[in-house]
């Protein structure tokens, strides 16, 4: 039976790569696509989405917009990494996608979801945790129909947005802290984690071997993403974070996931929004939480690589 699975983004390069895998792979029933601010503005993740949907021929799979600010503190984006669009590389055009905007909202969306679907459903957050502590917060009673929750954001080590923290938990940390004491089953692909996984010019060149529009567009984004993860952090590949969710899910074999109690630091003077990851169980607090620490990256690649293959034929997903 395919996982049942509901994404909630804010695309971004590395969210719309986990908007396409989930859609073209048969182990996953993507049941909607929930938007949040992050990476830009909520209405720009809420047109990107839609885009890459529309770009992909991903028809029937609503897309809802959720919160536009995080539950506390400044809103922030990630410009330098994603650009003013929070998807730049490729042209888009100023038409329309004709995906259209599920005009219930995330929140209603998901409610509706979890009490009409006959299983419990899996949340993948990839963007601040903002939309999934909104949830949990309105409907405590529907915490039991989420399966569990696997989410990108966090490190077991160094952040990425400050010394500490990493981007989507520093975006709203008191939502990552709802999330990770919420009860659910929560598994975390940080990055020491998604580090593992860079679109090297090897990727992208398989990818581009492709030849179809969706496969040009795919390249257009990692070249983008090339661009600023070397500008901004001197990397020699950008890491593509958000897809090792989904592709944990499609075969879990391809990750190494150990359990360990996780701390969001709401209060550090230096170190707000850090994920303190107890790997050693030196705190007694209960190793409650799954943590990704290695990652198969060719396993990942295939993954990728297939369902750009897959959703490029025009067949539409599956
Ligand atoms: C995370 O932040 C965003 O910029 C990416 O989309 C990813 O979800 C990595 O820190
Ligand atoms: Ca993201």
């Amino acid at each position: 039976m395919p996982v049942p699975v509901i994404l909630d983004c804010d695309p971004g390069h590395d969210d719309a790569f986990n908007i396409l895998l989930a859609a073209a792979h048969p182990s996953i029933e993507l049941l909607a696509i929930t938007t949040v601010a992050g990476n830009q503005t909520l209405a720009k993740t809420t047109l990107n989405a839609r885009r890459v949907c529309s770009a992909a021929g991903i028809r029937g799979v609503p897309v809802a917009a959720g919160r536009d600010r995080p539950l506390h503190g400044p809103r922030r984006v990630a410009e330098d990494i994603h650009g003013g669009s929070g998807l730049d590389g490729p042209r888009f055009g100023q038409e329309e996608p004709d995906v259209p905007l599920d005009p219930r909202g995330a929140l209603t969306l998901l409610r509706d979801i979890l009490l009409t679907h006959p299983t419990p459903v899996t949340l993948v957050p990839t963007g601040p945790l903002t939309n999934v502590a909104a949830f949990l917060l309105a409907y405590p009673e529907l915490a039991g129909r989420i399966e569990r929750i696997v989410l990108m954001g966090g490190s077991t080590g160094r952040g990425n947005t400050t010394p500490a923290a990493e981007f989507n938990i520093l975006c709203d940390p008191e939502a990552a802290d709802i999330v990770f004491r919420s009860g659910r089953p929560v598994t975390m692909f940080g990055l020491n984690a998604t580090h593992q996984v860079r679109a090297t010019p090897e990727v992208v060149a398989r990818i581009a071997a492709l030849g179809t529009p969706l496969s040009a567009l795919c390249v257009d984004l990692l070249t983008y993403f090339a661009s600023t993860y070397r500008e901004v952090f001197g990397f020699d590949a950008p890491p593509l974070h958000d897809p090792l969710t989904v592709a944990h899910l499609i075969d879990p074999s391809l990750t190494e996931l150990v359990r360990a109690a996780v701390t969001v630091e709401l209060a550090g003077t230096y170190t707000r929004g850090a994920t303190v990851v107890d790997l050693h169980g030196v705190t007694g607090r209960p190793a409650d939480t799954e943590v990704a620490v290695h990652v198969d990256a060719e396993g990942f690649w295939r993954l990728i690589v297939e369902a750009v293959r897959v959703l490029g034929d025009g067949a539409g997903p599956r």
